[in-house]
């Protein structure tokens, strides 16, 4: 009896074949551009567990924003495998690669890529639409009010400050509540306040849930904030 207890209560207790899984998981990786004269990642393994905050960083040209192509479906590497939320990226086609970006994976990218034509609240909201969620208008409204920009929201992109326009595609990638934050260097461009600020935003709306933040970055002083720090250096990742 005393066994059956225990028994039942490891199965309980027991995280799902699921739950264990790393958020990323790349073995391997190859990339190169132009033909293969320009090696890029070189038999590249990255793991990321789920919930862990992971900076990356390294030097220009070292390969950062190909990694987070790779990881996200955006770019197919030479060889390798690569598991992104639990999915095999490599054997995938482009549309269940857009499903599984639309669905579980949150990407801020350096230079924002917002639509121009549209304003905040509408840029925010177009993710959850084509998601097809019937709130897309109050989660978008709720996700740029936490990130400071309820004031903002009729406002277009060319009548906000830079920090503003960041503030707003964090928003747009929180909204959908992803499983996998991707960050490319989303402070770069900022002064060290702001960064710190966007920082800050992007922790608060992390805690005490499971997201996962992979975040590139050349500023050394948020780098502390983070659970681990990898470096990319010769196509290989080290962890420092
Ligand atoms: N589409 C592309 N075609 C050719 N070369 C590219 C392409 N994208 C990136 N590269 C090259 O790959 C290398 C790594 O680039 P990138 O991943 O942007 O580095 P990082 O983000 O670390 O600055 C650079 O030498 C860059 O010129
Ligand atoms: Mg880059």
């Amino acid at each position: 009896m005393q066994d059956e207890k225990l028994s039942s209560a490891a199965a309980v207790a027991a995280p799902s074949a699921e739950a264990e899984e790393p958020a990323i998981c790349a073995r391997g990786v190859c990339l190169s551009f132009g033909g293969g004269t320009v090696a890029v990642l070189s038999d590249l393994d990255l793991t990321v567990a789920r919930g862990e905050k992971v900076a990356l960083t390294g030097p220009s040209g070292s390969g950062k924003t190909s990694l987070l192509a790779v990881v996200s479906g955006l770019l197919r590497p030479d060889s390798g495998t690569v598991r992104t939320c639990s999915l095999p990226v490599e054997t995938m086609n482009e549309d269940e690669l857009a499903k599984m970006r639309r669905d579980k994976i949150g990407i801020v990218f350096q230079h924002f890529h917002l639509m121009e034509s549209m304003t905040a609240l509408e840029n925010v909201m177009l993710p959850l639409e084509l998601a097809g969620r019937e709130d897309a208008e109050e989660k978008a409204r709720e996700s740029l009010s936490s990130v400071g920009m309820a004031r903002r929201v009729g406002h277009f992109p060319s009548q906000l400050s830079g920090g503003e326009r960041q503030r707003v595609a964090i928003a747009r990638a929180f909204a959908p509540g992803p499983e996998l934050l991707l960050a490319d260097e989303p402070t770069g461009n900022l002064d060290f306040d702001t960064g710190k600020e966007i920082l800050d935003v992007l922790f608060s709306l992390a805690e005490g849930g499971e997201q996962t933040i992979f975040f590139i970055t050349h500023n050394h002083e948020l780098l502390p904030r983070f659970g681990r720090v990898c470096a990319l250096r010769g196509g290989r990742l080290e962890t420092r």
